[in-house]
């Protein structure tokens, strides 16, 4: 009936999520609201980690792509099913560590990470650093001899797959900012280097070839193009890579048509390849790493939103506006991304109508999506937009000065703040 798994309908008519009324939601906590089930979130993290577990031997970590969604509470759960994290900046790096997760099970990201980030990593002690490029190889040497450690790196690698999805969110071609290149020989040059490097241990390969990603070839392709350089170093150089981190991407169902395929096949089908790609070059099976981040937190969450001002514009279209927009979901003026929208305090009825969603940000393209089927909204109905969880609160700002909306966390039929809306003195807190 909608999208989500997690989501329902009680007896009241009332949209649920996790169990909990989401109309019961708004009220207690206002809107706009972020709302995570943590109970799916839970649940996709053992999908991927049980995989990983049953077609790859054990050999190999989930690490959340924390960009996704990061926040203290998210960290708790992920840490507490046994997995680890992809961090992005000293912002999340900082924001996982305060939360006591495990840091040697964090992987460190970045295509221009600075002295400070670079230094932070190393004092907080994160499991390995994913190198884009050679001046920061330099730069890590350096600062590793300094601080008398050895970090174990990774070398983030272009295998130069086209992964036919949206041209922002492409990044395993040539033409892309994060990376080594294969097809230059930069990556191999930059491989030879490092071997000889005194200060870091290269234990690893990284990949990613894009986000929202529907087929799996494009994943087993690029498993194919990294054993074969994992080949060529060996050799080449005699020199053994030991993990190999396939990155994230994989995609999730936004609306009903959408028909991702399931992640357990993407493991069984990518875990094979790897296998037969190691025992046909005669190279060890690697350590592998996957680093999924939209498909763990997108479905979780929901949008909550009341309706304020219905403006039917005759024979061109109906605008339902609503107390938030592209400062709390930015995805749709950023890449003209798509959802599904339920009136939740109607959520039995039929959506007969097709409607645009409008924020109440001062751009005309603040939207929060085009031609929505939807029931018929008026002025203080509740509106959820589904599958919101990923890369919309972490991509959130303050444009027109608004406050950022709380998320809270539903579990079992109840629910509990996990970040604070903001006040306005939080909207002047740094103004002097
Ligand atoms: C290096 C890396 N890993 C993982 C991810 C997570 O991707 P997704 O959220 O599509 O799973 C990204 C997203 O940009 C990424 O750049």
């Amino acid at each position: 009936m909608f999208v989500s798994e997690n989501l329902g309908v009680n007896s009241a008519g009332n949209l649920t999520i996790g169990g909990v009324d989401t109309v019961e939601l708004a009220k207690e906590y206002g809107t706009p609201l972020y709302v995570m089930d943590e109970q799916l979130i839970r649940k996709t993290l053992r999908r991927f980690h049980d995989s990983m577990k049953k077609y790859y031997d054990g050999k190999g970590e989930v690490h959340y792509a924390s960009k996704a969604f990061s926040c203290m509470e998210m960290c708790r759960v992920v840490a507490s099913e046994g997995d680890g994290l992809d961090a992005v900046s000293i912002g999340e790096l900082y924001t996982a560590y305060k939360a006591g997760f495990p840091m040697d099970k964090v992987g460190f990201h970045g295509n221009n990470k600075t002295d400070e980030e670079l230094s932070f990593a190393l004092k907080v002690g994160v499991g390995h650093i994913i190198v884009d490029n050679i001046s920061e190889l330099h730069r890590l040497e350096a600062i590793a001899a300094e601080m008398n450690v050895k970090p174990d790196i990774m070398f983030r690698i272009k295998p130069g797959i086209d992964a036919h999805t949206h041209d922002f969110v492409k990044t395993g071609q040539i033409d892309s900012k994060f990376g080594f290149a294969l097809e230059t020989g930069e990556a191999f040059e930059a491989v030879k280097e490092a071997v000889n490097c005194k200060n870091v241990n290269l234990s690893g390969l990284h990949c990613h070839i894009g986000s929202q990603i529907f087929d799996i070839a494009p994943f087993e392709e690029a498993a194919k193009v990294m054993l074969g350089f994992i080949a060529k170093i060996k050799n080449e150089l005699g020199f053994e890579i030991k993990g190999l981190n396939l990155g994230g991407g994989f995609g999730i169902k936004y609306l009903e048509e959408h028909d991702p395929a399931p992640f357990e096949v993407y493991l069984e089908r990518v875990s094979s390849v790897v296998k037969a790609e190691c025992a046909r070059l005669n190279i060890e099976l690697p350590k592998m790493f996957i680093e999924p981040g939209r498909s763990i937190a997108a479905p979780a969450g929901i949008t909550l939103y009341t309706v304020g001002a219905r403006k039917e514009i005759p024979n061109i279209r109906t605008y339902i506006s609503v107390d938030g927009g592209m400062a709390d979901s930015p995805r749709y003026i950023l890449y003209g991304s798509e959802y599904e929208a339920i009136v939740a305090n109607k959520a039995n009825d039929d959506r007969t109508e097709k409607v645009t969603i409008a924020g109440k940000c001062c751009e005309s393209g603040d939207l929060i999506g085009e031609n929505m089927p939807l029931q018929h909204a008026e002025s203080g109905d509740i509106i959820a937009v589904c599958a919101t969880g990923a890369y919309n609160y972490s991509m959130s700002s303050n444009y027109n000065r608004l406050q950022k909306p709380a998320v809270v966390f539903v579990n079992e039929g109840k629910s509990r703040i996990a970040v604070k809306r903001e006040t306005l003195d939080d909207i002047i807190r740094n103004d002097i």
